[in-house]
Formats: structure tokens, C-alpha cells, sequence
């Protein structure tokens, strides 16, 4: 019986090394995927994560039993795959594109992007529920699963995902979210679907958000839903996007400009003028208090909506004088800005100014004054004795006047100076998906410079505007006289103010 014994230790021999051998290749095979290859699984490859089995366990199996197959993995993976924020992300990003799938917005057969994952969560959920050709990206590379780039700078082609999803806030977060979305929107196949986990809860921002996008695609849905973890966003509104092709915003808001001049404020910038503060209605008799006082009771727009979804943030101080008279002191340092950064248009013709601006970052001075139409203008150069304020900033800023209308040179006391078509400006300068605030102070000309933005429907374009109104006030240097420098009554200034916000702006009355 000897050989038997031995043929029979020589098969188990055999079987072993066979064994081994088998497994040998399974590991090399399992390590070649995960670390080559490692985000995109082909057909034909051994991919552990689009195994059926190991779908079937996450899909039907408890989550723990899912997150123990996974275990196994974790060999080749770092080590915060084990933490408790990790698991928890998986399981809540594998619910959401589950529900993707269940609504139709994404298949397991999709080609697949995640924008700005630092540790891949939701490649990884993706890859579990069998979504296997799936990638990440952010600014750091974690191989396998998050190759280097960022929403505003996708390192893909053209029409190349069928799905992109960008969680976390990350749209609101970027500090370009017009490139982040047209990145997204160009390397989307047409008629793919990007999904965003945003704030966006007020009705504002969530306006916004569907401006930004107007030039690719269209909301197919929203809904909010709760994070998985109560830091970082415990609220979440939830928002899928289709590519429905391009069209060219800028353009396209142009002529709708251009079409019907009288523009209508959009519906959500309304309902800010509900909640503003009220006008002063009645005359106040020591104006240079009252109006003064009033900046406290200001509701600014950024401290009533959310922000975000703007393509850049803008202020235009239109009658700026100083540097620090109203964007040093005031802009600044106190109107809230909800952590944007703003482009600063100063708007001053008179050159006592100028120098300063010079050393000013961020700060454009366009030394002319906002007028109607480009043309030359003079304008006036006084004190007016009842303001003590503007004397000591500087000379006061006269009233502007058109050089036809003022016949001859004027005499003494007159500069001439450039005046330019403001509304025009403006229609070139910004647009619709930008936000808007200006402050405007101009000595009178206020009263053809605020019809102006009407007619021409550059109006809608700004978001929030501070208005000082000029008109006979009361006077603090000679109880009893009203200043003579102007001839519009406060009843006037009032009617100014009430047709703005009448038509939807959100203006405040300004000192
Ligand atoms: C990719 O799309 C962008 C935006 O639509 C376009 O400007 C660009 O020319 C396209 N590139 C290629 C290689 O087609
Ligand atoms: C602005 O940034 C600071 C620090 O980065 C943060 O604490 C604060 O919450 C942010 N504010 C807003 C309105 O986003
Ligand atoms: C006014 O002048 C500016 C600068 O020269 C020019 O760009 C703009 O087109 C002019 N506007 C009008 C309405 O002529």
C-alpha cells in the first residue's frame, strides 16, 4: 500500500501548490486592479467591488455585514476607511445614488465623476452599489480612487460622464463657481445628469443656482434631505441638473435687455423688499441725524439670503469721493459680504480724489461722472455750509450739468469733465448672474440717473442699492432754511424711493 500512500500525498501536494497558486494570482491580480487601474473596472478585469456577490451583500446584506465583506479590501486602502466618519459617509452617499438610480438619473452602467472627494467616499459608494466606472477628483490625489483636479479645472474631454455629482457644498464653496459649473456642464455628455448637495435653502440662492445653469441644462428635480454627518451640513437641499445643450447667457440677456427695455426684477429679488426695513415717510426735521441714524435699522440683502451661486460679487460706489469716505469706512468694514470677495468700482470725477485710489487693490477708479450719455459736462464746485461731514473729507461734489445746456463757460467755480453713459456701463460691466450693490450719492442727478436704469432695463441688474436722495432739506447751520442747493422736495426724494422698491429693487435710504 506504500505508493498508494504516496500518490496519494503527491495529489494533496499538488492540490495545495494549485491552491496557493490560485490564490497567489487572485492577489496579484486584486492588488494590480485596486492600484493600477484602480477607478475604472472594466469587464474582463477582476474587479473586487463590481463582484455580484459583493453587491448583493451591500445592496441586500445589513450594513454591517456589508461594511465586514469590505474589511477585506481595506489591506490596500488607508486607514481611515475603518473611522466611523467614513463608514458613515458610505452609507449615506450609497443611499443617495441608490435613490439616483431608483429615479432613473443614474445607472450602474454610467460613466461617472465626483467632483472635489479629498477621500473618495462617494467613488467608493458608488463603485458598492455597482456603479463601477466611477472617479474621483480634488485638489490632492488619493490613488486609487481621486485622481488630481478641481470643479472649476476638470482634467477630462468633452462629453465624457453621464453623471457628476458634487457633494458637500462644494459648488457654494468654490471660489469660481461659474467655470466650476461650466466645467461640469462641458464634460457631461448631453442629456447626462449632475447632481449637487447644496445649502441653497432660501429662495434666493436657490434662484441663483438655477441662473447659473440656465446656459446648459435645466432642474429635473430638488428636494432637501439630512446629512450624515450634523457639522459639516446637517441640512442638505439636494438638486439634479439634465444638459440639455448650450446657448449663450451673456447674449441671451443682453438682447433681453435690448428687446423689451422695461426689464421686471425676478420674482425672488422681490420678496427681499417685503422684508426690508421701512422708508422714513416723514420729512425729518434734522436730517443730517435722522438719515444718519438710519443706517442701523438697514436690512441688508446678504444679511437676509443666502449669497452663493453668484458668478462674481461687485460694488459700485457711484459718487465715491475718498477712498475712506464710504468703501474704506462703510463697505468694507461693514456691509456683510458672507465671506465673497468683491470687485470695487469707484465712480469720481472730481481729481482731488484720484491719487488715492491708485495704490488700492481690488479697486477700480473710473475718474468721469455717471451720467445719461457720454458726453462732456461741467460741474460745480461748492461747500455746502450745513454739512460739516463732507467738508471734512473734502470739497463737496457740485451738481453736474450738461455743457450745452449751460451756454457759455459758467464763470468761475466750474470744471469741466468727462460725464459717462452709466446704464451702458453697467450693461457692460456686469451681469445677471453677478451680485450687485451700489451706492449711489451724485448731488441731484440721482433724479436722471435712477429713471435712466429704467429705461434702458439696467436696473435688474443690481441687486441692492443705497440711495441718498438730495432735495431742500432743512439746514443745521440756520434753523428754519432749507438748503437752497437743490430743488427736489423730500416728498420727491420719497416718490424716487417708493417706485424703485415698487418695481421690485431693494433700496435704502442713504445719508
Ligand atoms: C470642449 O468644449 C468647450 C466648451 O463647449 C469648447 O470651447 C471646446 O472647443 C471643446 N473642445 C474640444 C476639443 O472639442
Ligand atoms: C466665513 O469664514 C469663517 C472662517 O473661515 C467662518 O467661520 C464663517 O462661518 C464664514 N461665514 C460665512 C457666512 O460663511
Ligand atoms: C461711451 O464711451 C465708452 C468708452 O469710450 C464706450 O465704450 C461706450 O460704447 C460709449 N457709449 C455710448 C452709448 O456711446
Amino acid at each position: 500500500m506504500e505508493p498508494a500512500v504516496g500518490k496519494h500525498s503527491f495529489l494533496r501536494n499538488v492540490l495545495v501548490r494549485l491552491l496557493l497558486f490560485g490564490v497567489f494570482i487572485v492577489i496579484i491580480r486584486f492588488a494590480y486592479v485596486i492600484t493600477i487601474t484602480g477607478e475604472s473596472c472594466n469587464v474582463g478585469d477582476f474587479c473586487f467591488f463590481s463582484s455580484p456577490e459583493a453587491i448583493n451583500v451591500a445592496v441586500t446584506g445589513s450594513s454591517a455585514g456589508a461594511l465586514a465583506v469590505r474589511s477585506s479590501a481595506e489591506v490596500t486602502t488607508p486607514e481611515h476607511h475603518a473611522s466611523k466618519d467614513w463608514i458613515n459617509g458610505v452609507r449615506f452617499y450609497s443611499s443617495v445614488f441608490q435613490d439616483f438610480i431608483a429615479g432613473g438619473y443614474l445607472s450602474p452602467a454610467a460613466k461617472s465623476l465626483c467632483v472635489d472627494t479629498p477621500i473618495g467616499m462617494e467613488v467608493f459608494a458608488l463603485k458598492e452599489i455597482g456603479v463601477v466606472d466611477a472617479v474621483g477628483i480634488s485638489k490632492k490625489a488619493l490613488k486609487p480612487l481621486v485622481k488630481s483636479g478641481e470643479g472649476h479645472q476638470i482634467p477630462f474631454g468633452n462629453n465624457t460622464f453621464d453623471f457628476v455629482f458634487s457633494g458637500n457644498g462644494g459648488l457654494e464653496r468654490s471660489v469660481k463657481p461659474s467655470e466650476f459649473v461650466s466645467e461640469i456642464a462641458r464634460t457631461l455628455k448631453p442629456e447626462g445628469f449632475a447632481a449637487f448637495h447644496v445649502k441653497a435653502r432660501d429662495s434666493y440662492s436657490f434662484n441663483s443656482f438655477v441662473d447659473l445653469f440656465k446656459f446648459c441644462c435645466k432642474v429635473v428635480k430638488f428636494n432637501d434631505i439630512q446629512g450624515f454627518d450634523d457639522s459639516l451640513m446637517p441640512e442638505i437641499r439636494e438638486i439634479i441638473v439634465k444638459k440639455i445643450g448650450y446657448r449663450n447667457i451673456d447674449s441671451d440677456s443682453v438682447t433681453d435687455l435690448n428687446r423689451d427695455k422695461k426689464c421686471s426684477v425676478a420674482g425672488y429679488k422681490r420678496e427681499s423688499v417685503k422684508n426690508a426695513e421701512p422708508l422714513i415717510e416723514e420729512e425729518p426735521l434734522k436730517p443730517w441725524i435722522t438719515l444718519k441714524k438710519n443706517v442701523k435699522n438697514i436690512k441688508y440683502l446678504s444679511s437676509m439670503v443666502d449669497i452663493s451661486f453668484k458668478n462674481r460679487y461687485v460694488y459700485v460706489d457711484v459718487g465715491a469721493r475718498s477712498y475712506g469716505s464710504s468703501i474704506g469706512s462703510w463697505f468694507k468694514k461693514q456691509y456683510p459680504k458672507q465671506n465673497k470677495t468683491f470687485d470695487v468700482y469707484a465712480i469720481e470725477a472730481d481729481k482731488t480724489f484720484h491719487q488715492e485710489y491708485v495704490m488700492k487693490k481690488g479697486v477700480t477708479l473710473l475718474p468721469y461722472a455717471a451720467w445719461v450719455r457720454n458726453e462732456s459736462l461741467v460741474f460745480e464746485i461748492n461747500n455746502d455750509p450745513g454739512d460739516k461731514n463732507k467738508e471734512k473729507i473734502g470739497r463737496g461734489m457740485g451738481r453736474i450739468r450738461s455743457l450745452e445746456s449751460q451756454g457759455g463757460d459758467g464763470g468761475g467755480g466750474v470744471e469741466k469733465i468727462q460725464g459717462f453713459d452709466f446704464a451702458d456701463w453697467l450693461k457692460n460691466t456686469v451681469t445677471m448672474n453677478d451680485f450687485v450693490v451700489m451706492k449711489m450719492d451724485v448731488e441731484g442727478t440721482e433724479f436722471d440717473l435712477i429713471p435712466r436704469l429704467f429705461e434702458t432695463g439696467a436696473i435688474c441688474l443690481v441687486d441692492e442699492i443705497f440711495l441718498e436722495c438730495h432735495y431742500n432739506r432743512w439746514q443745521r447751520c440756520c434753523p428754519g432754511e432749507r438748503s437752497p442747493k437743490y430743488e427736489k422736495t423730500y416728498d420727491q426724494c420719497l416718490q424716487l424711493f417708493n417706485s424703485l422698491r415698487q418695481s421690485g429693487v431693494l433700496v435704502h435710504q442713504w445719508f
